[in-house]
């Protein structure tokens, strides 16, 4: 007991002197996992050389995704109810012309398209809120959490020194994990929910990349291994080779809609059919009993990871039908998401195919489940199948993304421990980066599964010698066509000017592009005359202006050539 003092006495130690400082907290960086379902926040425990996994005010360490605003427009955040905003992941960053009505029909909540060309969530008491807002709700709440465990260890340690407590300390940085498949737009709306949260720094990294760090840490010698998390919403995948705390990714993989939520969704439909009820979308009298529902069947198939039967009670409503019992055999659920497993595959197939260097099944020696939906028996056995091997359920499915995030924010935060300080992460570009070829197509100059940090560098001939610059427009994607991809952004950079001897004789200009993600995640963009030997003119694109590493953002680029006058006014 004594010692457990001590110990904990050195870490808070540590930590009272950042929050005796003006920058409370500022030595501890938050890892949070925001999911379609759940949330998680945990950071690292210095001294025990572990990650503390927060709890909130009702000792849960796992924290559903959810707020439910009464009519006074109140807050409650991780209340698994009805009518509850929930599964806003599903549409983070995403406009109005993006989403299907199907996807919108799945949200239990009325949305709206905003005078922006956003997706507006409607909330009880009749205003409209961003999916950023009702995010930022839940990250807040996971903030507090941990201010409130912080404060609770410093005010020990206080205690003891007799010393008053005067503030509450304040975590303001953070590193969120993302799906791999985000986009910069999602990856964005993540980093400017946490800033709304009240974070001034925040990293973003990738889902599966950070369970593979959480299981990974205590991994001896050489390893290559597949990180397969399936949450609520979402199906990443990363191959990666780990090497006595070297993390390095192979390929990257994910889908945005392929989870647990697409599971219920499946089941609700086999118990309607098996009752014989016909469910008219967009019935409203019916949206509260089809959550119920809902909620029912996800029971439901969680029991059906561990026994081959359950029941499932439809209760009569208003003359649609009338109350039944449904019985569902493990086998009924593995024929209905049969298709669901077959996309899992195909996710785990594409990751593999883009491994570079080339790995096949046989090469992977450790198969990590992740995520709640790992659980599902018919994945189990899909994985099994393709791997040939046993798989391994010994990571926490539900807190290893955020327990990877802590342990990417011990190190981004310079903890000083021997575990930590020999730890090497080589992350890998999740969507190409590329430009837009005079024909519209889409030339890449970075290909997916890129390793960072990585540059290439290509040549273009300028269409006027005498332009004083060029335009970059950034896009990221694997369409042929570059304006199939998503567009993030756009940038201009200076020529080094003509001698005015060479503009004389009318000389055919080339010009050096080269896009290189650096280690820390910033992407730079150097163009440059070949034939000029002083030094490039650079951009530093930091998308997101609160990001102070940015570790999985990457981003492309499509480049624009412009008349003198045209560029010249864009400069100004
Ligand atoms: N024993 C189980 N069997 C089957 N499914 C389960 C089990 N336990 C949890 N799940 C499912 O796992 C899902 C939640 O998993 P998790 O918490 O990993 O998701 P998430 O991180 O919120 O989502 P995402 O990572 O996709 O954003 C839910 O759909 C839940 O029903
Ligand atoms: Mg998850």
């Amino acid at each position: 007991m004594r010692r457990h003092h001590k110990l904990e006495e050195n870490v808070w130690e540590k930590l009272m002197n950042s929050t005796l400082n003006e920058e409370h907290g500022s030595n501890v960086i938050l890892g949070l996992d925001f999911g379609t379902s759940n949330s998680c926040a945990a950071l690292w425990y210095t001294t025990k050389n572990r990650v503390k996994v927060v709890r909130d005010g009702n000792s849960r360490r796992i924290i559903p995704s959810t707020v439910n605003y009464d009519a006074d427009g109140q807050q409650v955040v991780g209340d698994p109810g009805l009518n509850h905003m929930s599964c806003v992941k599903r549409i983070m960053g995403l406009r109005w012309e993006d989403v299907t009505a199907e996807v919108l029909a799945d949200l239990p909540f009325e949305t709206s398209e905003t005078e922006g060309g956003g997706i507006g969530l409607h909330i009880p008491n009749g205003q409209v809120v961003s999916c950023e807002e009702v995010a930022a709700t839940i990250i807040q709440y996971l903030k507090g959490n941990a201010e409130m465990w912080l404060a609770k260890h410093i005010r020990n340690c206080r205690v003891r020194r007799t010393e008053a407590i005067t503030e509450k300390p304040y975590i303001d940085k953070c590193v969120i994990t993302v799906p791999a498949h985000f986009d910069e737009c999602s990856r964005e709306a993540t980093r400017k929910a946490a800033s709304l949260a009240g974070f001034t720094q925040v990293v973003t990294l990738i889902e599966s990349t950070a369970a593979a760090m959480a299981y990974g840490l205590f991994v001896a010698g050489t390893k290559t291994v597949c990180v397969f998390d399936m949450g609520g919403g979402t199906t990443d995948v990363t191959f990666m080779t780990i090497d006595n705390g070297c993390f390095e990714t192979l390929s990257t993989s994910g889908s945005a809609h392929l989870g647990g939520e697409d599971i219920d969704k499946a089941l609700v439909s086999f118990v309607l059919e098996k009752a014989g009820i016909d469910v008219q979308t967009g019935q409203k009298s019916f949206d509260l009993h089809y959550q119920k529902l809902r909620l029912r069947c996800k029971a439901a198939k969680e029991t059906l990871s561990a026994s081959t039967s359950t029941v499932v009670q439809v209760q009569a409503q208003s003359g649609m039908y009338k109350n039944s019992e449904i019985t569902i055999l493990r086998s009924d659920l593995d024929q209905v998401i049969a298709p669901l497993v077959q996309r899992a595959r195909d996710v785990v197939v594409a990751a593999l195919d883009s491994c570079s260097p080339k790995i096949s099944p046989s090469d992977v020696e450790e198969v990590v489940l992740v995520g709640g939906s790992s659980k599902v028996p018919a994945i189990r056995a899909m994985l099994y199948e393709l791997f040939g091997k046993e798989l391994c359920a010994s990571v926490n499915a539900e807190e290893s993304v955020a327990t990877g995030a802590a342990i990417r924010g011990a190190i981004l935060g310079g903890v000083d421990t021997g575990l930590l300080s020999d730890v090497m992460m080589m992350d890998a570009i999740p969507h190409s980066i590329g430009l837009e070829a005079d024909d519209g197509r889409f030339e890449v100059l970075l290909a997916k599964n890129t390793k960072i940090p990585g540059q290439a560098t290509k040549r273009f001939m300028l269409e006027n010698a005498r332009q004083k610059g060029v335009t970059v427009e950034v896009f990221e994607g694997e369409d042929t066509c570059a304006r199939n991809n998503r567009f993030v952004t756009r940038n201009d950079i200076l020529l080094p000017e003509l001698s005015l001897k060479d503009e004389a004789a009318g000389l055919t200009r080339y010009v050096d592009v080269t896009f290189k993600v650096t280690e820390g995640g910033f992407l730079t963009v150097e163009a440059k005359d070949p034939d000029d030997t002083g030094a490039p003119t650079t951009s530093l694109l930091v998308l997101g202006l609160l990001v102070f590493l940015l570790f999985a953002m990457y981003i492309s680029f499509k480049l624009l050539f412009h008349d003198p006058l045209t560029s010249t006014t864009a400069y100004m």
